[in-house]
């Protein structure tokens, strides 16, 4: 795969854990930044993986903008990206999705920034798969736009950290990818099976 210009907005426990997988298992250029320039979630990932800050400029001149913050802040993140017309990755659930009435993350995020190519993905996947993928098998990527040439970025990154990518369709079906995120937290937490329970895809015809 080309080398791309790859920034994450959100250095949280997922934004962290991506920027991990891609600082560590790809060749791509990598930024990060937190809720402010200088936040010290960012600054820890930043000494870790040896990698720069996001300036706005950064984030302009970004092939892929991971948004990996609580779906509470998507509106108040949004201007950080202000202008932005490329490829911007959708991760964000909400605690409530399917029960409070909003659309999905991912559609509020292509209202916020009408000018980028929003991509729903890895939102059913725990933080701690998306650092050790496992040997179990490999763990589906639901991958959702109204952009084909986007979606397919995104899914061959998706392959090459190691995950297979399902074509989840438009983007008005993120809810339901979301909806399997808040899912796996309940089987995680609820059910007992743990921060690595994950879903797999497969066609059993
Ligand atoms: N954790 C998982 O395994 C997982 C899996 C799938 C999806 N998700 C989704 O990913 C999102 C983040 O989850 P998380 O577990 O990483 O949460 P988290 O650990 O609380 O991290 C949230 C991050 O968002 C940043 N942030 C908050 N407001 C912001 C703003 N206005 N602008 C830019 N950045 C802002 C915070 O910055 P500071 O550090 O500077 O405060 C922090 O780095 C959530 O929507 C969650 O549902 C999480």
């Amino acid at each position: 795969m080309d080398e791309l210009k790859i920034s994450i907005l959100g250095t949280g426990d997922m934004g962290g854990a991506i920027a991990t997988a891609i600082g560590r298992r790809t060749r791509h250029a990598l930024k990060v930044r937190g809720a402010q320039p200088g936040s010290a979630s960012a600054l820890k990932l930043m000494d870790e993986l040896g990698v720069m800050e996001a300036s706005k400029q950064d984030f302009l001149a970004s092939d892929i903008v991971f948004v990996v913050v609580p779906a509470a802040a998507i509106e108040r993140a949004a201007p950080t990206l202000s202008g932005y017309q490329g490829i911007v990755v959708a991760v964000s659930v909400s605690d409530s999705v399917g029960r409070d009435g909003l659309p999905s993350s991912a559609e509020r995020i292509a209202t916020a920034l009408p000018e980028a190519s929003v991509v729903s993905a890895f939102t059913s996947i725990w933080s701690n798969v998306i650092r050790e993928p496992g040997k179990s098998g490999k763990t589906s990527v639901f991958v959702s736009s109204d952009d084909d040439k986007a979606k397919e970025v995104v899914s061959r990154l998706a392959t090459e950290l190691g995950f297979e990518p399902v074509n989840g369709g438009p983007l008005s079906t993120a809810l339901y990818a979301e909806v399997m995120g808040m899912f796996a937290v309940r089987l995680a937490t609820d059910s007992g099976y743990g921060r690595t329970i994950s879903f797999h895809a497969f066609n059993a015809g």
